[in-house]
């Protein structure tokens, strides 16, 4: 987890390192801290907190220095504060180091280095990175070979980014976790993450692992793990500083939740042939699955349940599909081999659980598919091939938008798998396809018409919140529950509806609202669920279309869906429940696009 920046250039490095860190506060917010090199030495100042305690702590500070590299927290070895906050030094204060992943062997190392008498001054697993350079710089190396040398000794996760006193280059390399390069006319930039200065520039280079990046006002020189110069294309990015803004809304989140119709056209752009009524998925044409008998979907958290959702389709229509938590199947794969396609599902393609599962099969010959928005991301290296969802770049830590643009775009690669692997095509296709396509005018209405608020404010004061679903609403229900839960830190859980009589009923009382999806198919089984939670005194919140009329008679309240093939309800149903996370969390004062103890992008397994 956390965010690093670097900025060498022209001028104060300090508004440029700053507004960078404020872009990758989604990737953590426990404390901040920038170092600058400035002529003769090095200043570092930091604090526990998020960006504006590091801002008080600068005020009326006279910090100058063209060279500088921040940092972003989100603790993992060492709780929140001014200590463990980066950036790290060594003895000598003469070097500054930001890290963002794991350092597996920091015990040995801190162990070995302390022996030789250097002197820790945090808990964090980063500290032995500053001393391991400052040990080299002692026995005679430069700067260059110190850093390489000092992370020549690393094992784990890292992204890494140093300066040090008497020299105005900084070194940086990446394993297993992100950075990126950005280049301005009269700067260079890197960072975890594009937003962090796009803003600023939209050419990045991508570094890839084992990357050592050495910066100076006047370039940068790329090499690899020989130490060998390599060339790294630079790439224009398509993202606006714009898209990464609030363009006027509140927070992040509810704009993310607006920007569903305008990200699903960007999504469907060019994939649906609506002449032969088949899907158009680049680099994936007819054929390109046949021989795969099987699919796994990896994924965490709301990616979990795309896939989950993308399971039941694929299973509906005739293929062995199953949808695992990347974070057990690294533990345990399931038996997989050259007919297995393993889909890695992630927003960020940074997630490391779900790098670990693809990684726990590398060497098979299973197939292996990154479905990601970020174009460039890890995950998109360790996979054979990718596809990108095309949401735009997803700043609230509640993933919204990627959601429904991971839906709809498994659905449509669903069809390309049933028809590669079965022969035959998904049920129903063309009105599958033609409700995808329709999909952003229907979120729109719902956008334009929803009384999330409402229900929001008239359940706010409940005990619990239980999501009901079946099938692809089962997902559903689980993200509506996860969305609820993460931003208003009510308890909420989803169930399948079946299983609500096995054990969760226990907990319905008149004080527990149930939202229950329906889907205008076999809605007459999820009534009798919907009953059995009446009969014991629960409000019931019907997410449904004109389809469902019964279902919408015996409701308490209804959060209305435009009628859409039962296969697409799910996605417009999420969209409400996205708005009654939103709206619960605003009335309840939460910090909605950063919530308590969690992060966008968690890249330590
Ligand atoms: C974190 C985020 C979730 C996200 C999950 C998986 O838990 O807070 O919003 O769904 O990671 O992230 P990914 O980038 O792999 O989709």
């Amino acid at each position: 987890m956390c965010g690093i920046t670097v900025r060498v250039g022209d001028g104060s490095a300090v508004p440029d390192l700053l507004s960078g860190l404020e872009n990758l506060e989604y990737r953590g917010y426990d404390s901040a801290g920038i170092a600058l090199q400035n002529g003769t030495g090095i200043d570092v100042v930091k604090s526990e907190g998020k960006i504006d305690r590091l801002q008080e702590a600068l005020a009326g500070k006279d910090l100058h220095g063209a060279v500088g590299i921040g940092h972003t927290r989100w603790s993992t070895h060492g709780p929140p504060t001014d200590e463990n906050a980066h950036p790290h030094t060594d003895c000598t204060g003469k070097v500054a180091v930001v890290h963002n992943g794991i350092i597996e062997n920091y015990r040995e190392l801190r162990e070995e280095l302390a022996a030789d008498g250097h002197v820790f001054t945090s808990e964090t697993d980063t500290e032995v990175i500053p001393h391991l350079i400052e040990s080299h710089l002692a026995n005679g190396a430069d700067f260059g070979s110190a850093f390489r040398e000092a992370v020549d000794r690393l094992a784990g996760s890292y992204a890494v980014a140093a300066i040090a006193a008497g020299t105005d280059a900084v070194y940086a390399t990446r394993n297993g976790s992100p950075l990126v390069l950005g280049q301005d006319t009269d700067r260079y930039f890197l960072a975890s993450d594009v937003p962090a200065f796009l803003d600023q520039t939209d050419e990045v280079v991508y570094l890839q692992d084992g990357d050592v990046v050495r910066v100076t006002e006047t370039g940068y020189t790329v090499t690899d793990t020989t130490g060998t110069v390599v060339d790294r294309e630079v790439e224009t990015v398509d993202w606006n500083a714009e898209d990464v803004g609030k363009a006027g809304y509140d927070h992040y989140m509810r704009k993310e939740i607006h920007e569903q119709p305008t990200a699903l056209r960007q999504t469907i752009r060019g994939r649906i042939d609506s002449f032969s009524g088949d899907v158009d998925l680049e680099g994936f044409p007819p054929g390109t699955f046949t021989g795969i008998d099987r699919v796994h979907l990896v994924a965490m958290g709301t990616s979990m349940h795309a896939a989950m959702y993308a399971a039941a389709l694929l299973t509906e229509n005739g293929v062995d599909a199953e949808a695992y938590l990347s974070g057990e199947y690294a533990v345990s794969p399931p038996p997989a081999d050259s007919n297995t396609l393993v889909i890695a599902v992630t927003q960020s393609g940074e997630t490391a659980d779900t790098l670990g599962a693809i990684r726990a099969i590398q060497g098979t010959n299973v197939r292996t598919l990154a479905l990601t928005n970020v174009v460039g991301s890890s995950i998109t290296r360790e996979c054979d091939d990718s596809l990108y969802i095309r949401a735009g770049p997803e700043i609230g830590v509640a993933a919204t938008k990627s959601f429904s643009s991971q839906v709809v775009t498994l659905s449509m690669l669903t069809q390309r798998l049933v028809q590669d692997i079965t022969g035959t095509s998904v049920e129903n296709a063309g009105s599958l396809l033609e409700s995808v396509s329709q999909i952003p005018g229907d979120v729109q209405q719902i956008l334009d018409n929803s009384t999330a608020a409402a229900v929001a404010e008239k359940y706010l004061d409940s005990d619990a919140f239980f999501f009901l679903g079946r099938n692809t609403c089962y997902p559903v229900a689980l993200e509506g529950a996860l969305k609820f839960k993460e931003i208003t830190y009510e308890h909420a859980e989803g169930f399948a509806a079946s299983e609500l009589k096995h054990g969760p009923l226990a907990l319905v009382t008149e004080n527990t609202p149930v939202f229950v999806l329906f889907t205008g198919e076999d809605d007459q089984k999820i009534i009798s669920n919907a009953k059995e939670v009446q009969a014991r005194g629960a409000p019931v919140i019907a997410v449904a279309s004109e389809a469902s009329s019964a279902a919408i008679d015996q409701a308490d309240d209804v959060l209305s869906i435009p009628k859409t093939t039962p296969k697409m309800s799910g996605v417009l149903g999420n969209v409400q429940l996205q708005l009654v996370a939103y709206h619960a969390a605003k009335e309840l004062g939460r910090e909605i696009d950063k919530p308590r103890n969690l992060a966008k992008s968690v890249t330590v397994e």
